[in-house]
């Protein structure tokens, strides 16, 4: 199935909205050290760490990097643009982005890198959206769209790479566990018995959020040094 971009942004825009409802208070720190022994914990810290590396791939700094050097190059000469009241703040912009994709290039999975880069990024956009010239904000629009269709291919690489560690690593949890443990875990393993049947590539990234969201105490232990972003650069 194909996705517009637009109703791509949506089901994003649905994801983060889950977000905030999954998240409660962080527990005690010997009550944390009792969950980090847990078969529970690590499988969701595996899980937690390649759900990271799918949704940043390194595949996607070269992509960006030609997107932000493209848009940059047309910057540098458009004259129209140049006219902008918002020109100065774009080159800045556009210069703190290739300066923070450069150091996460050279040291990936920075979480803090990350989410710096996409708030840089938000700014970009809204800069480029308010530029006077229609014309102008088109160009940008087609170049953002052109990268965008790119980063989809990406992401749903290393993203059917992730379901399939994930699965592997459920069902070496799956068998893992023996009879009483079996019926404290079946919340994992009734989800794991729609996630192995589903195929559709939208549903199963839904379902992942969902799997997430089986962990709240042990996610907040996760996430307390890096949220994860399920959008990343968009
Ligand atoms: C991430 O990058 C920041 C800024 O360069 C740095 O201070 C921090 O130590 C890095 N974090 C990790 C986990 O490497």
């Amino acid at each position: 199935m194909i996705i517009s971009p637009f109703k791509w942004t949506l089901l994003l825009v649905a994801i983060i909205a889950v977000q905030p409802i999954l998240s409660t208070a962080v527990p005690e720190s010997n009550e944390i050290s009792d969950l980090q022994q847990s078969k529970r914990y690590k499988l969701v810290a595996f899980a937690f760490e390649n759900l990271h590396r799918s949704l940043w791939p390194e595949e996607l700094y070269p992509a960006m990097k030609n997107y932000l050097n493209d848009v940059k190059k047309w910057s540098d000469h458009d004259e129209m643009l140049q006219q902008s009241q918002y020109y100065v703040k774009i080159q800045q912009t556009l210069k703190t982005c290739l300066d923070l994709l450069e150091e996460l290039s050279n040291h990936p999975f920075n979480c803090s890198q990350e989410t710096a880069l996409k708030a840089k990024h938000d700014t970009l956009k809204a800069l480029f959206k308010s530029v006077e010239s229609e014309r102008c904000q088109q160009m940008w629009a087609s170049k953002y769209l052109d990268f965008t269709l790119q980063m989809r291919t990406i992401l749903r690489k290393s993203a059917d790479k992730f379901y399939i560690l994930l699965t592997a690593a459920v069902a070496a949890y799956d068998k893992s566990l023996d009879e009483v443990e079996e019926y404290e875990e079946v919340d994992i393993l009734r989800w794991n018995e729609r996630f192995i049947k589903e195929t559709d590539f939208s549903r199963k990234q839904l379902l992942t959020i969902e799997f997430m969201g089986l962990f709240p105490d042990e996610r907040n232990i996760l996430e307390s040094d890096c949220k994860i972003q399920y959008t990343n650069f968009l």
